[in-house]
C-alpha cells in the first residue's frame, strides 16, 4: 500500500508522516527532499533556475516513481494534488490523506517555519496572508479529493492509522 499525504505547505505532512510510517513499518519519503536529492539542487534553487513548471514535472515522475513502491508514506509536496490530475492518480494507486488546516493556523506555522519555500521568498506576514488565502481556496477543491480527510488540528499518528483503518482502500494492495 502506498499512502500520500495531501495538503497545504506546513500542515504537516512530513512531521505526521514520519512517525505515521514508523508505527506501520513502512518507508517513509519526502518528496521534496527526494527531489532535492535526484537534481542535486535545493527546491528553492528548482525554482529559481529552472522554473516552476519544470517543478510540477518533477514532482509528477517523482510521483510516479514512488507509486511504484511498496509499504510507503510518501509526504507530498503542498502543489502535488493540485496539478496534472494527480489526485486522481494517486487515488488510483493508493490512499490519499487530507491533512485540513484553516488558512490562520497555517499561517502562523508558516510564518514560524525555518523551511525554505519559494512561495513565500521575501514576503511579509500580510503578504503571505493574501497569498495562503488565495491559494488555498484554489487548492482545496483537489485536496477535497483525498480518501481520507482528517482536521490536521491536533492530530495524533492513532487518530490517523485508526482512519486509515477503517477504509476499505486499506485492504487493497
Ligand atoms: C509547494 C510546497 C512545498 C514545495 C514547494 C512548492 C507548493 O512543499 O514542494 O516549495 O506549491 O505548495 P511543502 O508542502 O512540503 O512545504
Amino acid at each position: 500500500m502506498v499512502i500520500y499525504l495531501v495538503g497545504f505547505m506546513g500542515c504537516g505532512k512530513s512531521t505526521l508522516g514520519k512517525p505515521l510510517a514508523h508505527k506501520l513499518l513502512y518507508d517513509f519519503v519526502d518528496m521534496d527532499s527526494y527531489i532535492e536529492d535526484i537534481e542535486g539542487l535545493k527546491i528553492s534553487e528548482i525554482f529559481e533556475i529552472k522554473g516552476e513548471p519544470y517543478f510540477r514535472q518533477l514532482e509528477r515522475e517523482a510521483l510516479e516513481q514512488l507509486s511504484e513502491r511498496h509499504n510507503i508514506v510518501v509526504s507530498t509536496g503542498g502543489g502535488v494534488a493540485a496539478f496534472d490530475g494527480n489526485i486522481e492518480y494517486m487515488n488510483s494507486k493508493g490512499l490519499s490523506i487530507y491533512l485540513k488546516m484553516n488558512s490562520g493556523t497555517l499561517l502562523s506555522r508558516l510564518a514560524h517555519s525555518s523551511t525554505e519555500r519559494p512561495i513565500f521568498a521575501g514576503k511579509s506576514r500580510d503578504e503571505m496572508a493574501e497569498i495562503i488565502d488565495r491559494m488555498l481556496a484554489e487548492r482545496e477543491p483537489f485536496y477535497n479529493r483525498a480518501s481520507i480527510i482528517i482536521d490536521g488540528m491536533d492530530i495524533k499518528v492513532y487518530d490517523i492509522i485508526d482512519k486509515i483503518k477503517e477504509s476499505e482502500l486499506w485492504l487493497r494492495e
